[in-house]
């Protein structure tokens, strides 16, 4: 068989129709209605071509249109895949381990992020990778869809303009059955949507491939991140790609450290062609010259907030080696601080929980036990702590549910008693009071810090996260602030007086 004839479809019907019958053949009016149809169905499949058209073979394409790759190949006449689009290989490559050092592994990758800026391309490549897994996979294939909202999944990632069933023709187009919240594909794979609002629905089924979109603006990020991975265990190699716009977050840079992570990265500007006027007026002109703008349109995970009052470099210089500090410990005076989790989204935050010690004029944080839990759970750790370290006070902010705190610690002392538990001796329960803005309550503890006089024994990775990109102007996190309140209370507190309370 021959093939069709190449024919330049941009000029229209009437260059379409001289093309095929040369210049002297009458134009539509007069081919019978058969024939008509019969280019109409070829116009349409060609259009669907070109919208659904992704990947090409050709190494390191740039998108930009071109011929085929290979002889027989079709012709790719419209933009399509970026190659850093595509799903990277499992070759050797280098990652940056938490400290920050490089070392290369080989084992095969299990999560794709891609930190891009706005409008990159990012759903869109989600969206494929999902259909490139499910036509390698097929029957029994089991594929989790994780937004923000139900709303985000439907609209977004399964509908919107560069959502899962805009990558198929009409033809192809998988099954959506959104009161099931379940996509069935043509070839027997299945798609299930979660919501970052019930992380809970996670827990249990179990999936080979996942998608996770804008996973910096997530509720709960933390337990939608460990309730999904547990779920990924089917098939010989579970892959996920996680597509966000980057944001400063400890959850996100694990995930960005973890040896089984491949990064790709791009910028809002290498996707400009391929974007709406409208999109690049809004976007661009919101954020350009802005601080904002390294972050949102070049992609860049800022480590550091701008304005924050601990730098990384600070935070490093300001390290102990906890075993150095460890025969001091017993000379030291010894607090431990909460921060109860709001009350108003317990889910979303932790309650910060940290011990510090003070010897003269020194300051040295000993432990972070932060984290999501039940008030029993923290009174216990706190109380647990109190007793490792051999602290005297327990110390909670005067101003934020302090009457709870202090009810919560005297039930749980007095269950520990009742069953005969070791309590702490001499232990004292103590509010502490400090200047209302964040801001100037953080300060003199930074202060410390830059006259090396605060120091942190150990690697608290989870608290300088939080130390080091939280920008003042925005509500402070929980383990900084439970360092706070413990510093606030061991340097700052008006000797003698407190005790008397
Ligand atoms: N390589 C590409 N070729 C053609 N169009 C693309 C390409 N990458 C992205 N697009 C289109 O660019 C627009 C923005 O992509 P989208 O995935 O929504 O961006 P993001 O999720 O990063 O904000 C969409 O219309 C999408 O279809
Ligand atoms: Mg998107």
């Amino acid at each position: 068989m021959s093939r069709p004839p190449v024919v330049d479809w941009s000029g229209g019907h009437e260059r379409l129709a001289s093309a095929r019958y040369g210049d002297d053949l009458p134009p539509w009016s007069h081919l019978d209605d058969q024939r008509k149809i019969a280019l109409r169905d070829q116009l349409l499949a060609e259009r669907e071509r070109r919208e659904t058209l992704w990947r090409c073979d050709r190494v390191y394409c740039d998108g930009e249109p071109h011929g085929p790759v290979q002889p027989d190949d079709p012709d790719y006449p419209v933009r399509h895949a970026r190659w850093n689009q595509l799903p990277p290989p499992d070759s050797a490559r280098w990652v940056s381990d938490r400290l920050g050092r490089r070392v290369q592994v080989s084992e095969p990758w299990f999560e794709w992020m891609i930190m891009a800026g706005r409008g990159w391309g990012k759903t869109r490549t989600g969206a494929e990778f999902v259909k490139w897994r499910n036509e390698h996979i097929g029957a029994g294939h089991r594929i989790a869809l994780i937004g923000r909202t139900v709303p985000d999944v439907r609209d977004t990632m399964i509908e919107g303009e560069s959502g899962l069933m805009r990558c198929y023709r009409r033809s192809e187009r998988p099954n959506y059955l959104p009161s099931k919240r379940k996509i069935e594909f043509d070839n027997g794979g299945v798609a299930f949507c979660y919501s970052s609002e019930e992380p809970d629905q996670l827990r249990g089924p179990q999936h080979h491939t996942g998608w996770v979109d804008e996973l910096a603006t997530f509720y709960a990020l933390g337990e939608v991140i460990s309730n999904y991975r547990l779920g990924m265990r089917l098939g010989n190699h579970p892959r996920c790609v996680i597509t966000t716009t980057p944001q400063p977050h400890p959850e996100l840079r694990k995930i960005l450290t973890d040896p089984k992570t491949v990064v790709t990265t791009g910028s809002t500007y290498d996707n400009l062609a391929n974007l709406a006027p409208v999109f690049l007026d809004n976007v661009l002109r919101k954020y350009e010259g802005t601080a904002l703008a390294d972050q949102e349109l070049l992609g860049r995970y800022l480590d550091e907030a701008e304005g924050a009052l601990w730098s990384r470099k600070l935070i490093e210089r300001q390290r102990a080696d906890p075993v150095l500090v460890g025969p001091y410990v017993a000379e030291m005076e010894i607090a431990v601080a909460i921060d109860p989790a709001g009350r108003d989204k317990p889910e979303a935050s932790e309650t910060g929980i940290v011990v510090a010690g003070r010897l003269d004029d020194e300051g040295f944080v000993l432990d972070d036990l932060s984290g999501h839990h039940t008030p029993a759970a923290w009174a216990r750790i706190a109380i647990g702590a109190a007793l490792k370290w051999n602290a005297g006070y327990i110390v909670a902010e005067q101003n934020n549910g302090w009457d709870m705190v202090k009810n919560t610690l005297d039930m749980v002392l007095a269950d520990m008693r009742r069953n005969g538990e070791p309590v702490p001796r001499g232990l004292r329960i103590r509010p502490v009071t400090a200047s209302k803005g964040k801001r100037t309550r953080a300060e003199p503890i930074a202060t410390l810090s830059e006259r090396g006089l605060w120091w942190l024994a150990g690697m608290f990775v989870e608290l300088e996260d939080q130390l080091a990109t939280w920008d003042p102007s925005k509500p402070s996190p929980d383990r900084l602030d439970a360092m706070v309140w413990v510093a606030a209370h061991l340097f700052l507190r008006r000797r003698g007086r407190a005790d008397v309370a």
